[in-house]
């Protein structure tokens, strides 16, 4: 073999060597067999040179330091690679791409207000919000709740202590100009707060709005009931709105929602801000379970936000969004919502 066929070979050889290295110690291994100073593979090459013709001298030792070059950098790379961490305690690998923590999912709840905005939004009704907060004139008596009715029972209410009402005034917006000023607040019954809230902002129909949020009642908590749930209340203001279109949204929104035709049952009821006024069921099993209050907005709430009842009319519903979720996905008891358990959660 002549002297470049030997620089070759040997540079061909200390490659393999470094690939197959596959620790530390098989790469150091090779390191000293084609690297190593003293002796080794090496030395025999830089022997070799010696001995070559002068004339082909400049040609041969050009190849010899190529090689030279290519199998130390060789032997870098690899140390790098080698050394690089490839799995900690615990069998994590961190070389492996991505993250390999399963990641979180928005509560069941947040994903149904979510697509019940997302269906009321494409009836074309806008989004509303409200305080958790409320005086009495918002939860009560603008919704024709008068001072002597039972529903204002402190039994039946979460009235905050004088203490918290200054920290109520600064975490509602600002209270509409019909509040009185230092009256007792309460933790909201229902949304309904937010009907005369919007009515009060904008000074004519037409109105379509939803709100959604959390409401609190004094309730024993049981698989369907919880004295904190949250509600959506629609409204709907404008010259000619009927009751038939009342129950058109309500039935639409659910089988929208339901992901199939679904129909529903109105039930003759009372409420004093609507008249007439009906409970909303929906099917349950055999049964019929019932998922809100509904009616058309009652004369007297129009003329206390300022609207002209012989001009207008409109319709107004409050759903429990829970009883809605609970009814879609099969769960058969509202306390799982507050649990945080992550094994109930991860399903939805
Ligand atoms: N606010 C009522 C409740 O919580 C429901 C309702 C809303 C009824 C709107 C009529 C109109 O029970």
């Amino acid at each position: 073999m002549d002297a470049i066929g030997e620089i070759v070979a040997y540079e061909q050889a200390a490659l393999a060597a470094i690939a197959a290295a596959t620790d530390a110690a098989a790469l150091e291994a090779a390191r000293v067999e084609f690297a190593g100073r003293k002796h080794g593979r090496l030395r025999d090459m830089q022997a070799l040179l010696g001995k070559v013709d002068a004339a082909e001298r400049p040609v041969v030792g050009k190849r010899f330091n190529e090689a030279k070059t290519s199998v130390e950098t060789a032997l870098e790379a690899r140390q790098k690679e080698l050394a690089r961490p490839k799995t900690v305690a615990g069998g994590l690998d961190l070389t492996l791409p991505g993250t390999p923590v399963r990641l979180g999912k928005k509560h069941p709840l947040s994903q149904t207000i979510d697509e019940l905005k997302d269906i009321m939004g494409r009836f074309g009704f806008s989004v509303a919000e409200g305080p958790e907060i409320e005086d009495e004139w918002h939860n009560f008596e603008a919704l024709n709740i008068p001072e002597d009715h039972p529903a204002r029972d402190p039994l039946d209410n979460f009235y905050l202590a004088a203490a918290s009402v200054a920290a109520a005034n600064s975490v509602n917006a600002a209270p509409a100009a019909n509040s009185t000023a230092g009256s007792p607040v309460l933790l909201r019954t229902q949304t309904s707060t937010v009907q005369i809230r919007v009515m009060e902002q904008q000074k004519t129909p037409p109105i379509r709005v939803v709100s959604l949020g959390r409401v609190y009642r004094p309730d024993t908590m049981d698989a369907s009931h919880s004295c904190m749930f949250h509600q959506m209340e629609g409204l709907m203001v404008d010259r000619g709105v009927t009751m038939a279109q009342l129950k058109t949204v309500i039935r639409m929104l659910f089988s929208s929602y339901l992901e199939h035709d679904v129909s529903i049952r109105f039930r003759p009821s009372f409420f004093p801000f609507t008249e007439p006024s009906v409970e909303v069921d929906i099917p349950w099993g055999n049964d019929w379970m019932e998922i809100g209050g509904a009616g058309m907005v009652d004369p007297h709430v129009l003329a206390a936000v300022g609207y002209d009842p012989d001009e207008y009319t409109g319709f107004a519903f409050g759903l429990g969004i829970e009883r809605l979720c609970m009814k879609r996905h099969g769960i058969t008891d509202i306390r799982r919502f507050y649990e945080n358990d992550v094994r109930f959660l991860r399903q939805f």
